[in-house]
């Protein structure tokens, strides 16, 4: 028995959420087949598009896979084919994708032990061998779907939340890779309070915004004042991206997740098409290849 599953590429932080939110992509994502096999273990028996490891205690849906196997009782194991179309370290959530799709499918043909809480935690195992940190924010909107909250880490407590039916996301990938673990270690481990103050309130204003359909609430809301400050250094073009993507309509404007990807939020498919083709002549002009996808949110 074998099941294709469709992983998503995700946006973590969205600006203020550093860690705790992400929104997933529904129409850029990597494809993975996964089957049983009466030998125990995880076995990657293919691995097409990008050149990442093939070992399983090497890939990270191996070893999310792993984890599973060790919290279940299933005696066999399972085969993984991954089909890559999202690139690694494009800052959109590549090993998220894997992690979950290989562990969501495992879940499938196990006949669904696992909670998706569950999965999410096995999944952040992959997440651990990536960047050396086991966050949530990618592989819990790859679970979930649409926009989650990690509300907590100890214990894991992930909300789902819902948003307005109109909202659009440009995603540009200058072609350039930015490493989730080095772009880690250049962040402050501090904050100051004002900053933390600035912060949480537009945290809490972008969940209310997308709790309320309230469109212009989530554009104020989509400001870091403690991430993107010191990451965009790492990103040729940022700042006049960004100021391209609100000049062209964008509600707001910021690095995907670690990067190099930035992202861009809109109301309205054609709003998020001028946005892309605004942030796409930035590049143009810099002379760095890109690639540029714009998804809707469900
Ligand atoms: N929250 C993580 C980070 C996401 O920004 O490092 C990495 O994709």
């Amino acid at each position: 028995k074998e099941i294709k599953v469709f992983c998503p590429a995700t946006i973590a932080n969205i600006s203020c959420g550093f860690d705790v939110l992400g929104v997933a992509l529904d129409s850029v994502g990597d494809e993975m087949v996964i089957r049983k096999t009466s030998e125990n273990g995880i076995r990657i028996t293919r691995l097409e598009g990008q050149n990442l490891p093939m070992e399983t205690l090497q890939n990270v849906a191996g070893v999310a896979g792993l984890a599973l196997l060790a919290a279940s009782d299933y005696s066999g194991g399972f085969e993984i084919e991954i089909y890559k179309k999202i690139k690694a370290g494009s800052g959109i959530g590549s090993s998220a994708a894997s992690s979950t799709g290989a562990v969501w499918a495992m879940n499938e043909l196990l006949g669904n032990p696992f909670s998706k809480l569950e999965l999410v935690q096995f999944a952040m195992e992959g997440e651990r061998l990536a960047s050396g940190v086991s966050h949530a924010d990618n592989v819990a909107p790859a679970l979930f779907g649409g926009f989650t909250l990690v509300r907590g880490y100890e214990p894991l407590d992930i909300v789902p939340i819902p948003s307005p039916s109109e909202l659009f996301a440009t995603v540009i990938h200058p072609q350039i890779e930015v490493k989730t673990s080095d772009s880690r270690k250049i962040l402050k481990t501090k904050i100051t309070l004002a900053d933390g103050i600035k912060q949480w309130g537009n945290v809490g204003g972008l969940v209310a915004g997308l709790f309320t359909n309230d469109y212009d609430l989530i554009g104020r809301s989509l400001v870091d004042y403690i991430v993107e400050p010191i990451r965009s250094i790492l990103i040729p073009g940022f700042d006049e991206v960004k100021i391209a993507a609100i000049e062209a309509g964008a509600l707001g404007c910021g690095i995907s997740g670690s990067g190099p990807s930035i992202f861009a939020l809109s109301k309205g498919e054609e709003k998020a098409v001028k946005v892309g083709n605004a942030m796409r002549e930035i590049y143009q002009n810099i002379g760095i290849d890109y690639d540029v996808h714009v998804s809707k949110i469900n």
